[in-house]
């Protein structure tokens, strides 16, 4: 069975700089979801949401636009401002477990609320004709509260469902639970996606031991912390190329680059950088050390020294 690769939206991180350097340095990913779309209040999409999916800025990419939306209005102005750039899809994000978000019954605080659902997707439907997909967790505060949702997703020809094997409640914490998202997959009658946890090629494999029906996996912190792992799931092996850490040189000399010229000032670029290496510091022989030296670069030459050093060591 081939297996299609999916990068899950990190806001923060999987932009289309990252992204574009990404699929050149790495590859293995097959559809890259875009961070999602938020309106304040007005239908007006923001300058850098625009720029991100910009057509020109994702050339070679294969990119799905996503939202967050508890509202109607919106997710009707947004599919028709993709469907304008040229996107056929539209992903609706029903898995943000963040409280501020979730308690105003968006993200995961929207799965309990089967009514608003109905709405949205029944005025998509009939209103446009924006391909929608979505993107979930199983429920806020427990993982049964998607059983109710699946009747009502099953009125629509919803593209396909990815599950992130957790609930709201539980953030990051704890594991996935993999018996309730067997659960999702006797249940519903729609194509579904696995998502949660695919740190390694082991753990890849494991779950498609576990699952064999699933064919589209989707993976997000575990592609920033080793960011060979799609290519390695692609190629079925544990090996890394030799040349891994050069590669990987280049590949953050490329970001590191980009988003230095784009952000403004030093503390911005700071934050950026070590926000990557927070994750990044898992592909290092120890990971702790890695991560202190970049906190203590307090400028940016000492910066440029700390990343020479660190890739030195592992050459
Ligand atoms: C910093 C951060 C930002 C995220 N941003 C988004 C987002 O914009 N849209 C989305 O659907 N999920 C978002 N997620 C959730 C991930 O896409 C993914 O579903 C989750 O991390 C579980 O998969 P993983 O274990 O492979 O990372 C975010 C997660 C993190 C940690």
């Amino acid at each position: 069975m081939n297996t299609t690769l999916l990068s899950s939206p990190l806001q923060g991180f999987t932009d289309f700089r990252f992204r574009n350097a990404f699929h050149k340095y790495f590859g293995g990913i097959d559809t890259f979801y875009s961070p999602y779309i938020k309106l304040n209040g007005k239908l007006v999409v923001k300058g850098s949401y625009e720029r991100d999916i910009l057509p020109e800025n994702n050339s070679t990419l294969q990119v799905i636009p996503q939202i967050i939306t508890n509202d109607a209005e919106e997710f009707l102005f947004v599919a028709k401002y993709v469907k304008q750039m040229g996107y056929n899809e539209l992903n609706w994000n029903l898995g943000c477990p963040y409280p501020m978000v979730a308690k105003s019954g968006m993200g995961s605080g929207l799965i309990c609320n089967t009514e608003r659902i109905r709405e949205i997707l029944d005025r998509a439907h009939s209103e446009t004709d924006i391909i929608v997909s979505m993107k979930m967790r199983m429920g806020y505060e427990n993982p049964s509260e998607i059983l109710d949702v699946f009747p009502i997703l099953e009125q629509f020809p919803i593209k396909n469902i990815a599950i992130h094997a957790r609930i709201g409640k539980q953030l990051y914490k704890g594991g996935v639970d993999l018996d309730s998202f067997q659960r999702c997959l006797d249940v519903s009658k729609h194509k579904l996606y696995y998502n949660g946890d695919i740190t390694s090629v082991e753990a890849f494999r494991s779950l498609q031991e576990r699952f064999p029906s699933i064919d589209h996996f989707m993976i997000g912190r575990g592609l920033i912390a080793d960011p060979f792992l799609p290519s390695m799931i692609k190629n079925n092996t544990t090996e890394y190329p030799e040349n891994r850490f050069e590669i990987f040189e280049e590949f953050h000399e490329t970001i590191y680059r980009e988003y230095d010229a784009y952000l403004q000032g030093p503390t911005p670029i700071k934050m950026k950088m070590l926000g990557f290496w927070e994750y990044f510091s898992e592909s290092f022989s120890n990971p702790q050390k890695t991560l202190k030296k970049i906190k203590k670069a307090g400028n940016s030459k000492h910066y440029e020294e700390a990343v020479k050093e660190i890739f030195k060591s592992e050459k």
